[in-house]
């Protein structure tokens, strides 16, 4: 897995800091830690996608295409970016005041 070109770590950064920030995984929400120096796939984002997007999105599920792996992830890097600023993804759940559009 090659992490070095920028641009790429730059949107990994991107989609961390957001989804950290908009509470999209309620266990941190208030406790948001800053973002770290260097992210990776296995340690920062892999988490976040298992934990918050691939139970839809993974074969034989309601989500159009998998985000199991680091390639399916870097190749929905933009949108995952725009999906998750606009709060469009994770689905709202009425559980989660502060998910969802506004
Ligand atoms: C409850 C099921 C579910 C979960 C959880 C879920 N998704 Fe989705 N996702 C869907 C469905 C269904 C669609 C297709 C419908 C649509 O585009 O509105 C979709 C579409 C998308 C799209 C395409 C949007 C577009 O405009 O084409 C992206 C990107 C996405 N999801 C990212 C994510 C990310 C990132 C997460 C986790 C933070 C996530 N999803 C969690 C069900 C889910």
């Amino acid at each position: 897995m090659n992490l070095t070109k920028p641009s790429f770590a730059r949107s990994l950064f991107v989609i961390a800091f957001v989804l950290a920030a908009h509470g999209a995984f309620n266990a941190n929400a208030g406790n948001v830690k800053p973002p770290p120096s260097s992210v990776t796939f296995t340690e920062h984002i892999a988490p976040i996608v298992f934990n918050h997007c691939a139970s839809c999105h993974r074969p034989g599920e309601i989500g159009p295409f998998p985000l199991l792996t680091y390639a399916d992830t870097r190749k929905k890097g933009k949108l995952i970016q725009q999906v998750s600023e606009r709060r469009t993804m994770p689905p709202w759940h009425p559980l989660a005041p502060r998910a969802g559009p506004r």
